[in-house]
């Protein structure tokens, strides 16, 4: 147990509520903070109310509480950002530049930022795609975690702050629902396979991504927080691979422990916005730096997911 203060920003979604629970096994004090209220699935974490956009609020709980890591998740995530993208740019990058510029001031030792498969686009190679390459985002979540990044690494060579990321793939978890994000479909399907429902994909059945069990990301970020500073030859963000599969893979997967489940296709907006990000992701300088190595491919995940989603209800 470290002596450090977490601070969690964004903490009620999908990541935020499975990292706290990971983090308060390791460090002293952890403080969960969101826009909206504490979720069950935050337990009995400590929680209070904050909004990444009044960075007075932020800095003095920061300064009250002596925080010494944020974590900053908030954001709106790509779905949500095409159909709102003033919200978008608005929370992603000013609630960033917020995180980044208060935890300067007050000396935070160390920031997490979750940037995305979505800093790809169309010009990217989309196998295999490598650490440093064509970066033209399609959406605008990807064009707020492209700038997001570029102003961490900034931060870093001017400011000394130490804040680390990595390009999320799309992250699969049974705690909370997935938020507004074009990967959704791969936790949504588990929940409709469970109740017994026909799944409705908003993806065509042979869009490939790159996907990751919760529990990979998890310790991911934080092989990658307590890895020593030298070791990082990476301050934009981090290409991190778990295991890519397209909707009719997960449907087979599926299939074997529920074999009557079924799904129809009728792909809407989503689709053009996956057919612009990688299908597999190169995470060569994630596994020298940091020693990363994911434990969970497609079936190790399908078996975990369906022994957690036991109580049928739809999402
Ligand atoms: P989510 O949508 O589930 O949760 C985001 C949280 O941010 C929500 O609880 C929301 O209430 C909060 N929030 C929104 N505006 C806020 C504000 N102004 N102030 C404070 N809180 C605010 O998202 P998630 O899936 O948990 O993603 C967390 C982070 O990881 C995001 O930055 C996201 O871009 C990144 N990421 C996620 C995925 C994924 O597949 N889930 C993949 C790549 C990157
Ligand atoms: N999974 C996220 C989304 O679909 C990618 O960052 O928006």
């Amino acid at each position: 147990m470290t002596n450090e203060t977490i601070l969690i920003t964004g903490a009620c979604g999908q990541l935020g509520t499975e990292l706290a629970e990971a983090l308060r096994k390791i460090h002293k004090r952890v403080i969960a903070t969101d826009l909206k209220e504490a979720v069950p699935a935050l337990g009995d974490t400590e929680f209070r109310k904050l909004d990444v956009l009044q960075p007075q609020e932020l800095a003095n709980l920061i300064r009250s509480e002596n925080v010494t890591q944020v974590y900053h998740l908030a954001a709106i995530l790509s779905a949500t950002g095409e159909q709102k993208p003033d919200l978008a740019w608005n929370i992603n990058t000013n609630g960033l530049r917020n995180v980044l510029e208060v935890c300067t001031n007050l000396k935070v030792k160390r920031v997490f930022f979750p940037s995305s498969i979505a800093v790809f686009g169309n010009s990217t190679p989309n196998i295999n795609t490598p650490q440093y390459t064509a970066i033209e985002p399609n959406t605008v979540y990807g064009i707020t975690k492209q700038a997001g990044e570029q102003w961490c690494q900034w931060y870093f060579k001017n400011k000394g702050l130490d804040v680390r990321s990595v390009r999320y793939p799309g992250l699969i978890s049974y705690k909370t629902q997935a938020g507004g994000g074009t990967t959704d479909y791969a936790v949504e399907i588990f929940y409709d396979a469970v109740a017994g429902n026909t799944y409705k994909c908003f993806l065509k059945e042979d869009t490939v991504l790159p996907m990751m069990y919760m529990p990979d990301a998890v310790n991911a970020t934080l092989q990658l927080m307590e890895a020593p500073t030298e070791s990082l030859s990476v301050r934009t963000s981090y290409n991190l691979a778990g295991f890519s599969f397209a909707p009719k893979d997960i449907v087979a997967e599926i299939q074997k422990h529920l074999p009557e489940f079924k799904t129809i296709y009728e792909p809407d907006f989503r689709q053009q916005i996956a057919e612009s990000w990688p299908q597999s992701i190169d995470d060569t300088y994630a596994q020298k730096d940091w020693n990363w190595q994911p434990k969970f491919n497609l079936d190790k995940t399908v078996a975990d997911m369906l022994q957690h989603i036991k109580v049928p209800h739809s999402i």
